[in-house]
């Protein structure tokens, strides 16, 4: 008599197979783990399991319950889908098929309020949640992406190992930490873009600038940029800008950055960053720029009607183009330390606000491999936490004061040269009104207490004395105490 023997079950679960879900399980599958499959419409399942099954051991169902009856315990389910609605949806019909101690993982790009809210309904009901960032695109998800689980820390016990090991991986080290609890993870995701935004608008302006001001076509640009990746500059951002910028379009033999209109678009993060930014009062002017020239490129009524307003501004001549490539890769390098110095302060308002005890180091170290952002310099900026941890201001770290100290002059070269030939520079330009803002002995924001005291009482403080002044500014203008 053979004893019938039940079939192996899967260590991890994935809801949703379109690009991203399919190559995150085809990434599990490749590093041995056996791989529970499932996607609303069945053919898909086939469809993956049929073209990659080669990766690994797949265990595909066409139920959700045969799903997740093939999961072992704790069981281990990732969700894949499109954020917002269909992401509830999945979740609905998933918990009751689920037990005390199961993890849901949700590793779309998901809102933070909206994780914060799901998190709590499953706790309530014994599951952990985790809402993981996960950067790097379709490559990523296949070959090693930057992951950024929040939820409950017990969670990552369980859940932790597996996703370090198909994270991407930097001098040995992966690209993935517990981030801190519910929100957390895609909260710090949703920075990640923001700073995203500010690199990619950065980047823009540097290019359009040394376009302007030198005349150099594109592939010379690229030879630009392919120098600047040896140096500090060294990143994903700025290798794929040399790359686009040395292609040729097929068709019309010119280069291809030519061919494309000129109307940035977007899915959301970028917004949603700056959203939460206000309403945690953090300034995050780069990534705030950065959104709104998105807008700005895609406001096509208002560009029509601009179109023949005068500039006034002067034919740019630039002596020395060396020179002025060397400024502006200073500018660039500079309005990237402040576009990166805010995005951690939000991270750490953030952190504050909510209790998620962020660690800001370990957020740089992960964002090394994998993801959109990954640059060399983020190494310097885990070691500029680690030197302290609860520092203020990375840009007045000792080793990024040095850095913007040594560009400051070409910034202000390069921020008013733009303005006086009327190329726009926003980014740019409000990453060095930031900077001085900081460093000013005194802000204008006296004259605004004062302005807000006279139309509308609401009082200020004095610099020479504690308390709570007004002025009686419609009486006989005497101050008196509140
Ligand atoms: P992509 O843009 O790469 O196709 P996506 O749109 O973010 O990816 O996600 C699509 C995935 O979400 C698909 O797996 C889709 O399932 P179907 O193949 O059945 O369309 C899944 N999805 C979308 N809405 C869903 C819902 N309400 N319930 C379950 N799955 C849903």
């Amino acid at each position: 008599m053979t004893t019938q023997q039940p079939a192996p079950l899967a260590q991890i679960g994935v809801v949703g197979m379109a690009v991203m879900g399919s190559n995150l399980a085809r990434n599990f599958a490749r590093h041995g783990y056996r791989v529970a499959l499932y996607n609303r419409t069945a053919a898909k399942t086939d469809e993956v399991v049929a073209a990659h099954g080669d990766d690994g051991e797949f265990v595909p169902a066409h139920e959700l319950a045969a799903f997740v009856a093939s999961l072992e315990r704790p069981r281990r389910v990732v969700i894949m889908v499109k954020a917002g609605g269909p992401t509830d949806a999945v979740i609905d019909e998933l918990v009751p098929l689920l037990e005390d101690g199961d993890i849901v993982v949700d590793g779309g790009n998901s809102h933070f309020p909206d994780t914060i809210r799901r998190e709590a309904a499953l706790r309530e009901k014994g599951l952990h949640f985790v809402g993981a960032g996960i950067s790097g695109g379709e490559e990523g998800a296949l070959n090693g992406p930057s992951i950024m689980p929040g939820g409950p820390a017990e969670s990552y016990a369980a859940l932790g190992p597996m996703l370090e090991e198909i994270s991407a991986h930097v001098d040995g080290v992966p690209c993935c930490t517990h981030v801190g609890p519910d929100g957390a993870g895609h909260f710090v995701k949703m920075v990640h873009n923001g700073i995203e935004y500010a690199d990619m608008q950065l980047i823009g302006e540097a290019y359009d600038l040394m376009r302007h001001a030198l005349g150099a076509a594109p592939a010379e640009l690229a030879q630009v940029f392919a120098t600047w990746n040896q140096g500090d500059l060294d990143s994903f951002l700025i290798e794929i800008t040399a790359e686009v910028l040395a292609q040729t379009d097929a068709a019309t033999g010119k280069a291809l950055v030519d061919v494309i209109v000129d109307q940035a678009g977007q899915k959301g993060t970028g917004r949603w960053t700056v959203q939460a930014a206000l309403d945690l009062g953090v300034p995050v002017t780069g990534i705030a720029e950065a959104t709104f020239a998105r807008a700005v490129s895609s406001s096509v009524p208002q560009r029509e009607a601009a179109k023949d307003l005068p500039g006034h501004a002067g034919t740019w001549e630039v002596a020395d183009a060396d020179a002025f490539v060397e400024d502006v890769r200073k500018a660039l390098y500079a309005s990237k330390v402040v576009a990166y110095s805010q995005g951690f302060d939000q991270i750490a308002a953030a952190s504050a606000e909510h209790g998620w005890d962020i660690d800001r180091g370990a957020m740089a170290r992960i964002w090394r491999g994998g993801c959109i952002i990954r640059a060399k310099f983020l190494d310097r900026i885990t070691e500029a936490y680690e030197r302290t941890p609860d520092l203020p201001l990375l840009i007045a770290d000792a080793y990024f004061a040095e850095a913007v100290a040594d560009g400051v002059a070409a910034w202000r070269r390069v921020v008013s040269a733009a303005a006086l030939n009327g190329v726009p520079a926003p980014a740019f330009a409000s990453s060095l009104a930031y900077y001085d803002a900081l460093r000013a002995d005194r802000l204008p924001a006296a004259l605004i207490q004062a302005q807000r005291d006279f139309f509308g009482a609401h009082t200020y403080q004095r610099t020479d004395k504690p308390g709570t002044y007004h002025t009686l500014w419609s009486g006989d203008r005497s101050e008196t105490q509140a």
